[in-house]
């Protein structure tokens, strides 16, 4: 199974301001749900409390610290599933990553809710696709595939 982290990020590597902003600024939420339809979605509660959008047709699961990130993934039956973040979920998915979809927006916070929060290994990336998310802003998703870490 493709376990794939799907983000918007600034130019400095933030995905939020603070722990319970709402993303307003991200200009690739209909790729979001174009990508994520009839897949699997799991976020962390953070960033299920403070979505403001519906996510339909799709298994949503919010992650807490007591459960293991094996042991969701174990139990999926699809052919690829979506971490949502945010940072601390993101960290605690990044072991099993097998795809990056980042989506960098021309935006510096100087501070804030980083891509994976504490550290990681650094992984081995392989660009596999760029997809247009706004020509006229020139905004992309990078597709990577992870070789290891
Ligand atoms: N730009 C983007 O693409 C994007 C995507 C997703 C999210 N975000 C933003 O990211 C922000 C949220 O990120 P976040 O990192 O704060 O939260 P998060 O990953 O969404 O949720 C926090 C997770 O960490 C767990 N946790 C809390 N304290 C912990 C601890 N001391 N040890 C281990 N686990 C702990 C929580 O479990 P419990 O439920 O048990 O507390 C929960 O599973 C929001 O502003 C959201 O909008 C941005």
């Amino acid at each position: 199974m493709k376990v794939i982290l799907i983000a918007a990020v600034t130019h400095d590597g933030f995905i939020a301001r603070h722990s319970n902003e709402t993303i307003t600024w991200s200009k690739d939420l209909h790729l979001f749900k174009k990508q994520t339809l009839n897949h699997p979605v799991i976020m962390g509660s953070n960033t299920y409390n403070c979505m403001e959008t519906e996510l339909k047709k799709r298994e949503v699961i919010v992650f807490h610290r007591k459960n293991k990130p094996y042991e969701i993934l174990k139990k999926l039956n699809n052919n690829k599933c979506f971490i949502a973040g945010g940072g601390i979920t993101n960290k605690e998915f990044f072991p099993y990553l097998t795809n990056l979809y980042i989506t960098p927006h021309p935006l510096i916070f100087g501070g804030g809710i980083r891509l994976f929060e504490d550290k990681i290994e650094e992984p081995k990336l392989l660009l596999e696709n760029i997809l247009v998310v706004n020509k006229d802003k020139n905004i992309f998703q990078y597709q990577y595939k992870i070789l290891s870490s």
